[in-house]
């Protein structure tokens, strides 16, 4: 890919992520890897075994006597504030005022000697309980009317009178499960203490600067006390922007008390148990349409699971409502949206942050159109896209316009190479003759809205020295999670000053480098990072510009970075000569930069404005068999076709789609969480809770869609991180295709995610009309 006398790995080089050698080979160092010194201790948090209780007593005496125990805390041991919520302070650390809110708060910790012995102590524990009235289910939050604010309605037009004039009307109500971040790396921390109360942390997390203000609070600390650091994860898919911040705080407070080093690690089944997971919702749905299946109103109910505390719940569900259109144009919609409040898991950010919830209902509406019209659900789609831009049909259920949309070229574009019509009528020709094994094919597509919605983190700041070597030091505050980041803005990095990739030092994110940060989150992290050291690029390029031509005695624009040397009027020199030059022409070569996304606004009271940038669009088709007589399936294909814009680097982003892809194809199909009864998570290890793996994966064909990003994002690229996960969505709706040819076609499958052998047994028993209870 490389042009001959380009720079190596320069933005749109498929260039492999910098530590893809050091995964494979267990090299790569994460925090429990980070050599400490030989008194470095272990913290383990003591865990409540009830949703909702009263502590009535509660004895730590057998907890200090265990072996290795050097300390256990309380929320009192706490110097400054005992909160780990990410806005509104609104989660204790440790349990308060002697009553717990879901099965896995913590509610002391204890620090000992080694982690095994940290956690055997933890259990020591005699509690003395009074239960409470638990509210757990959506049902439960719905009855009683717990919610964390009133009812949020986003609506444009008159829903209620465009279903009362439409000539049909159609209704559904749809589960959507919840599902486990089941990054392959735990949450962890280690804090190690330093002089006059500081500390220094070493985190998995996607905020660093939360980390530093959340311990800062706990300690009684000014920020600047608290130093964030952040080599890579292993994987965070949004489960560590706010889940890590109790880890961190515990292992601070731990350390400044006991001025020792103190680490933690959640073991599996704890982690799966304490932290949240991906919202699970109830989405309701009334949709009025023409007879040619035109939709007309539409009314939507979504109920969303949030736990104990407010986390993110509030943004989480907004954005469910935001993409509750995905690419099509509602002329009168109402959604309107219930936070519930639950004695469960706090849930949090997964990959899509919300929106894959509200487009799986949306998708699930066409799919329910088309059955109900007998017409082809890629016609029904097409029909009720978003306008082309120019185009009267481009507003959104928020009053933003559409200008971007690029879905009808590249839903035509996919149908066509994917040879959808032809594959179409093979399977229904197969699924005439066979019996047993029925076979379905599903299209859908995708629109995400890239930008924070709440405005101020849209921006981002960025650290670049100059070596008088001509070597680089780049940091920034976005954190690599796996997804590449590092390996694109080093990529920046190296195009701005044309230099190959391997002169540029990728380093770790910390708070003391770049400061102010948003989470590496919603996508943005390339698009924000990589313009925060574009713009501090460009300033000391423009300092080296002004320079060499001051030096060499012609105009700046005789200046040129060309790959490797640097021409000046009819002088040619390397990088590396002009940057020793500088510095001992006294130029600064550090600089930091900063980026601001603009033309964003949102005003939230009125539901209106201009929450994203730009979007990013794709388009998924998959193809299953299942057996009706287990329910089992198996994926056998999938095209994808994605846009991102012109790509910084198309061997990840095809990665990203994959893997996103995938992801959301097990929490449609095979990621099921239980509660039982009594509030208790039963699926907390991989031998219940069962994830994609390799043999899972259909055969694969993915594209790039590409054209450049209209709007001015770094080098014309669009985010990729969250969007294809929405892809997996045509899994699902293949399953149900499935099951709806096991029927006569007159009953619409009512399959809910996710869609696990057992459910799509249940379904096909509804579509031959025998009712799931009659089987046994
Ligand atoms: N890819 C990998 N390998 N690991 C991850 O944890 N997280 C996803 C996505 N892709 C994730 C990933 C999520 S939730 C987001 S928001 C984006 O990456 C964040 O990174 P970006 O903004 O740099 O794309
Ligand atoms: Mo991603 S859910 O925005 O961390």
């Amino acid at each position: 890919m490389t042009a001959p006398g380009a720079i190596k790995g320069g933005v749109r080089a498929p260039q492999q992520h910098d530590s893809g050698h050091k995964h494979v080979a267990g090299a790569a160092t994460y925090v429990d890897d980070i050599p400490t010194p030989s008194d470095c201790l272990s913290v383990a948090f003591g865990l409540s075994p009830k949703a909702r209780a009263r502590i009535v007593s509660l004895d730590l005496a057998p907890v200090r006597a265990a072996p290795g125990v050097i300390a256990v805390l309380t929320a009192e041991d706490i110097p400054g504030r005992n909160d780990v919520s990410p806005n509104a302070y609104h989660e204790p650390l440790l349990a308060e005022d002697g009553e717990v809110h879901f099965q896995g708060q913590p509610i002391f910790a204890v620090v000992a000697e080694t982690h095994l012995l940290a956690r055997k102590a933890a259990r020591k524990a005699l509690i003395e309980w009074e239960d409470l009235p638990a509210i757990l289910t959506i049902d439960d939050a719905m009855a009683a009317e717990s919610w964390y604010e009133p009812p949020y309605v986003m609506a444009r037009g008159d829903a209620d009178a465009a279903l009362e004039a439409a000539p049909r009307v159609i209704e559904g109500v749809m589960e959507i499960g919840a599902q486990e971040h089941f990054y392959l790396e735990s949450q962890a921390a280690l804090a190690v203490p330093g002089e006059d109360g500081d500390v220094t942390l070493h985190c998995s997390s996607q905020h660093p600067t939360e980390i530093q203000h959340k311990v800062a609070e706990a300690l009684g600390e000014p920020f600047h006390s608290v130093t964030v650091e952040v080599r890579r994860m292993g994987g965070g898919f949004g489960g560590k922007e706010s889940q890590g911040n109790a880890l961190a705080c515990i292992c601070a407070v731990a350390a400044k008390r006991l001025k020792r080093p103190v680490k933690i690690r959640y073991d599996r089944d704890d982690d799966m148990t304490i932290t949240g997971k991906r919202h699970d919702f109830r989405i309701a749905y009334r949709v009025g349409i023409d007879d040619d299946g035109r939709i007309r109103g539409i009314a939507f109910e979504q109920m969303a699971r949030c736990g104990w505390s407010l986390d993110l719940s509030m943004p989480v569900s907004d954005r469910a409502m935001f993409h509750a259109d995905n690419a099509y144009y509602l002329p009168a919609v109402r959604i309107r949206s219930y936070r519930c409040r639950t004695n469960t898991c706090s849930n949090t950010a997964f990959r899509g942050f919300g929106g894959p919830q509200g487009m799986v209902a949306i998708e699930r509406v066409l799919d329910h159109i088309a059955f109900e019209l007998k017409a082809d659900p890629t016609a029904i789609r097409a029909l009720n896209y978003y306008d082309r831009p120019g185009g009267d049909r481009v507003t959104t259920p928020y009053f933003m316009e559409v200008e971007d949309n690029i879905i009808h070229e590249l839903s035509a574009e996919l149908l066509e190479t994917s040879d959808y019509a032809a594959r179409r009528r093979k399977i229904n020709e197969f699924n005439a003759q066979s019996p047993v094994l029925k076979k379905g094919i599903a299209f859908s597509p995708v629109k995400f809205g890239i930008s924070f919605t709440l405005t101020h983190m849209n921006q981002a700041s960025a650290l670049v020295h100059i070596y008088t070597d001509g070597s680089v030091h780049l940091n920034h505050g976005g954190t690599e999670m796996g997804q590449g980041l590092f390996t694109k803005v080093a990529q920046v990095a190296a195009e701005c000053f044309q230099i190959d990739l391997d002169r540029v030092k990728i380093t770790a994110t910390n708070t003391g480098k770049s400061a102010n940060t948003a989470p590496t989150a919603a996508s943005s992290g390339s698009d924000i990072n990589g313009m925060a050291v574009k713009n501090a690029c460009d300033e000391i390029k423009g300092r080296l510009t002004r320079f060499a031509a001051e030096r060499w005695q012609t105009t700046e624009d005789q200046v040129r970075f060309l790959p490797g040397r640097v021409v000046v009027g009819a002088e040619e020199i390397t990088f590396e000569e002009l940057a020793a030059a500088a510095y001992m022409g006294r130029v600064s070569l550090s600089a930091t930069g900063h980026y601001a996304t603009p033309k964003i606004h949102w005003d939230r009271p009125a539901a209106r404005g201009r929450p994203f940038y730009y979007f990013a669009y794709g388009a998924a088709i998959t193809e299953v068999t299942i057996d009706t007589l287990t329910g089992e399936y198996r994926f056998d294909r999938a095209d994808i076709l994605h846009d991102c814009g012109k790509s910084l680097n198309p061997a990840i982003d095809i990665g990203q789609i994959e893997g996103g892809y995938i992801q959301g194809l097990g929490w449609l199909s095979m990621e099921e969480l239980v509660w039982d009864d009594a509030g208790r998570l039963r699926t907390h290890a991989p031998s219940t809770y069962k994830i994609p793996t390799a043999s899972d994966r259909p055969d694969m064909n993915i594209r790039l869609y590409d054209t450049e990003n209209r709007e001015e994002t770094i080098f014309r690229s669009k985010a990729v991180g969250e969007p294809p996960l929405m892809l997996g969505i045509s899994a699902f709706l293949a399953l149900s295709d499935a099951v709806a040819a096991a029927g006569d076609g007159t009953i619409y499958p009512a399959l809910d995610a996710p869609a696990t052998p057992e459910r799509v047994l249940r379904a096909v028993d509804h579509v031959r009309g025998r009712p799931w209870e009659t089987r046994r």
